[in-house]
Parts: C-alpha cells; sequence; structure tokens
C-alpha cells in the first residue's frame, strides 16, 4: 500500500469544515431531520422515522445518500443472528454526496461523491500498515459499538441516541461517518451503483481477488450466489478461474450466477454439493472454495469440497455459537488444506474502492445488473424479507 494516505492532513487538523450552498431537498423534515430505518428490537420490522442528525464534529463528514443496497447482515441483525447494540439505524453499503464536512477533513469536500466504508480504516495503525486495513485498530471497534469513533452516535429519536451500524447507518436520507469511511468516486458514476460497492462487492470481488490465492486455470467453489456470491463469482473470473461451481439452493439465483461467470451450476435442495463438486473435479475437489452463506453446514461442506493443498474461504457471516470442528490430522495436515476467514473482501477500501469504480467504468465489473430493484426507505423490512426470492440479487433503496 502507498505512504501517506491521500485523506491524511498534513496540516495537523486546520479547520477547513463547510457545507453546500444548497443542500439536496429532502422528502420530509429539514436537513438535520432525515427519515431513517431504525432497528428497535430483535425479530421487529424496522421503524421508518423522522431522526435528529447532529452535524459532524472534528474529522467526520455529513452524507447526503443517494442509494443503499440492503444486505444480508442488515437482516442477520434484524433477526438476532448478529449481535449489535439497539436501537440503530440499520444500512451499511451506501453512497452519496458530501453535505459538510467536520473541522479538519481535507480529502473530501462538500458536492463531492463517496462510497461508504463500514469499517473505517485509518491507514496508520499496525494493521493498516500491513496492507489489512479490513482489521484496522481504529476502525474495527465500531462493528461492536455502532457508534462513531469518539464512541458517540450523531443520530437521535426524541432527544435519545441512536446508534448507527458501523458507524455507518446508510436507511437513511442523510448520515455523519468518520471522515476515513468516506471514500471519493467519479461523480459519473449512478449512485445506485456505488452503494454496492460499500459492502458486497468490496467483500466478494475482494475475497476472489485479495483473500484468496486464486491462479489461472483454477476450479473455483461458490456457496451462496446472493449479492456477496454473485460477486466473488466475477472476482474469481477476473483472476483467471477457468471453472466456476456456482451452489445455491434457488434456481433463480443459479441462473443469475451464469450471468456473473458461473461454469456449473449445482442446486443444492436437490443434489448433494460436496458429491456434485467432487464429480465435477475428477474427485478432487475445489482448488478454492467460498463460503458466502453464513451457515454451519454449508462451512463444512466448504471445507470439505476443498481439495488437498487447497484454500476455503469463508465469506459469509455465521451466528457467534457457530464452531468449525476438523480433524488436525487429515482435515489439515495431510491435506494440506488452508480455511481462511475473509472479512470485508481482506480490503483496502482506499486503495479497492476507486479500483472498483474503475473496472465498473471500463465495462469490466458488473454493478447495475445487482440491482434487482430499486425501492424507497418505507419498502425496506419487505426488502429484508424477500432476501430469499430468487429474483433479487440486491434491493437498493434509492432516495429521492
Ligand atoms: N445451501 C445453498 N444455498 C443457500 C443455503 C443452503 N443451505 N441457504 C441459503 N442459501 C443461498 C440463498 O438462496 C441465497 O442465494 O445463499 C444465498 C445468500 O444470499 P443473500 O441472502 O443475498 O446474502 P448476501 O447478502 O449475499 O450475504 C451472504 O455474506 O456478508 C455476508 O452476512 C452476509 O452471511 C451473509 C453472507
Ligand atoms: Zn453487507
Amino acid at each position: 500500500m502507498s505512504g501517506t494516505p491521500e485523506w491524511s492532513d498534513p496540516s495537523g487538523g486546520r479547520a477547513t469544515g463547510g457545507t453546500v450552498s444548497e443542500p439536496l431537498p429532502s422528502r420530509t423534515g429539514g436537513p438535520g431531520m432525515p427519515r431513517a430505518a431504525i432497528c428497535t428490537a430483535i425479530d421487529t420490522p424496522l421503524e421508518v422515522v423522522d431522526v435528529e442528525l447532529e452535524s459532524p464534529k472534528a474529522g467526520e463528514v455529513k452524507v447526503r445518500l443517494g442509494a443503499s443496497g440492503v444486505c444480508h447482515s442488515d437482516l442477520s441483525i434484524r433477526n438476532g443472528t448478529l449481535l449489535a447494540p439497539l436501537p440503530a439505524v440499520l444500512g451499511h453499503e451506501g453512497a452519496g454526496m458530501v453535505e459538510e464536512v467536520g473541522e479538519g477533513v481535507t480529502h473530501v469536500q462538500p458536492g463531492d461523491h463517496v462510497v461508504i466504508s463500514w469499517i473505517p480504516q485509518c491507514g496508520e495503525c499496525y494493521y493498516c500498515a500491513r496492507g489489512q486495513g479490513e482489521l484496522c485498530d481504529v476502525g474495527m471497534p465500531v462493528i461492536a459499538t455502532g457508534a462513531l469513533l469518539d464512541g458517540t452516535s450523531r443520530f437521535a429519536r426524541d432527544g435519545q441516541p441512536v446508534l448507527q451500524m458501523s458507524a455507518s447507518g446508510t436507511f437513511t436520507e442523510a448520515t455523519v461517518v468518520p471522515g476515513i469511511s468516506a471514500v471519493k468516486i467519479d461523480p459519473d458514476i449512478p449512485l445506485t451503483a456505488a452503494a454496492l460497492i460499500g459492502c458486497g462487492v468490496l467483500t466478494g470481488f475482494g475475497a476472489a481477488v485479495n483473500t484468496a490465492d486464486i491462479r489461472e486455470g483454477d476450479t473455483v467453489a461458490v456457496l451462496g450466489a446472493g449479492g456477496v456470491g454473485l460477486n466473488v463469482i466475477q472476482g474469481a473470473k477476473h483472476a483467471g478461474a477457468d471453472r466456476i461451481i456456482a451452489i445455491d439452493m434457488n434456481d433463480g439465483k443459479l441462473q443469475t450466477a451464469q450471468k456473473f461467470g458461473a461454469t456449473d451450476l449445482v442446486n443444492a435442495g436437490e443434489a448433494d454439493s460436496v458429491g456434485q463438486v467432487m464429480e465435477l473435479t475428477d474427485q478432487r475437489g475445489a482448488d478454492v472454495a467460498f463460503e458466502v452463506i453464513g451457515l454451519g453446514p454449508t462451512i463444512d461442506q466448504t471445507v470439505a469440497m476443498t481439495r488437498r493443498g487447497g484454500q476455503a474461504i469463508l465469506v459469509g457471516v455465521p451466528a457467534f455459537d457457530v464452531n468449525l470442528t476438523l480433524n488436525v490430522s487429515m482435515g489439515l495436515l495431510f491435506s494440506e488444506k488452508q480455511v481462511r476467514g475473509c472479512l470485508y473482501g481482506s480490503s483496502n477500501v482506499h486503495r479497492d474502492v476507486p479500483m472498483l469504480a474503475q473496472l465498473y467504468t471500463d465495462g469490466k465489473l458488473m454493478l447495475d445488473e445487482l440491482v434487482s430493484r430499486e425501492i424507497t426507505l418505507d419498502d425496506v423490512n419487505t426488502a429484508m424479507d424477500d432476501m430469499g426470492s430468487g429474483e433479487i440479487a440486491r434491493s437498493v433503496i434509492v432516495y429521492n
């Protein structure tokens, strides 16, 4: 990675705050009262209400959202699979326009288009310095706290603080995020497409090109062809995989997977996934297998369908009580298998967001095709309910 991050402030924090002269119109409420979808309790529909939004503090950025994808991790918080402090504005896959910057922010200014990173990456800590920004010492805690870097959130409802998922909270017309979470992109890129970069694409494409070591001609298996899995598939193709076996329970998802580069389709509801992969690989197993669902049984299958010396990459986020039991002798040592966790596609967002945006501009990354339907914020609960449906790769909330 490069030395001085583009967004660092060599002046040591000179005040450069400012606002756009004409704020974008808001559907309801004033500029300080955006509508937002709040998760108040597990297994309860998100409440779409007006919230209070404070101005950005030093080092922070206010973003007027253009679009936000609805990701399975949002559903996992609503249904309790992922434990997150509540109440919180959910959503972590968003893009929009900078409306106001706090003191010391110099890398973006009002009017810039940005993708929001749900792991703020400082560029300077032990991990960032080693090219592992997804494990950033400064940024990682926000996943657990649901607050910005100073431990507080900028949202409130009736005067009571409301947290924001992963220091983002993109199910809202406007949010305030750490400056290091706002990554500038070319304003020509539609915000509906750009939003998807923020999670599904960074995670999926990154899993294939950053986390895994895919070689030209490899056979890759991908369990789960949802919004993230489709990006693993297009990333694997980009990395040179010859054969890409998509495995899903849903035929509609498998058909979409084919459009993204899958060469072989396995319906897990009708066939034994591991047996099918073995049959397609002369009983050897896949060179690289990805789990992109987040379930114990499919994680076991992923490891089982990986060949000797191959890599099993775990991308899907399981519930906290899911364990992996592996026989060390045959399962790891004599088979020389690697089992590797993958957080956020092992992405350095300051490097990878612009790279992915460029690939899209060059026609080498499918983003528009991921947008199955555009919805309003009021439809967010229905979009979560419909995640299992075969037709939906991603529902994307578009803000006016
Ligand atoms: N076997 C095969 N496929 C399955 C199974 C199963 N047992 N269970 C679910 N699937 C498929 C679904 O049909 C769907 O196509 O897995 C896919 C999951 O896709 P999405 O619901 O769109 O989820 P996505 O947003 O892609 O996230 C996948 O990655 O980031 C994490 O938290 C996220 O764990 C989740 C995973
Ligand atoms: Zn996500």
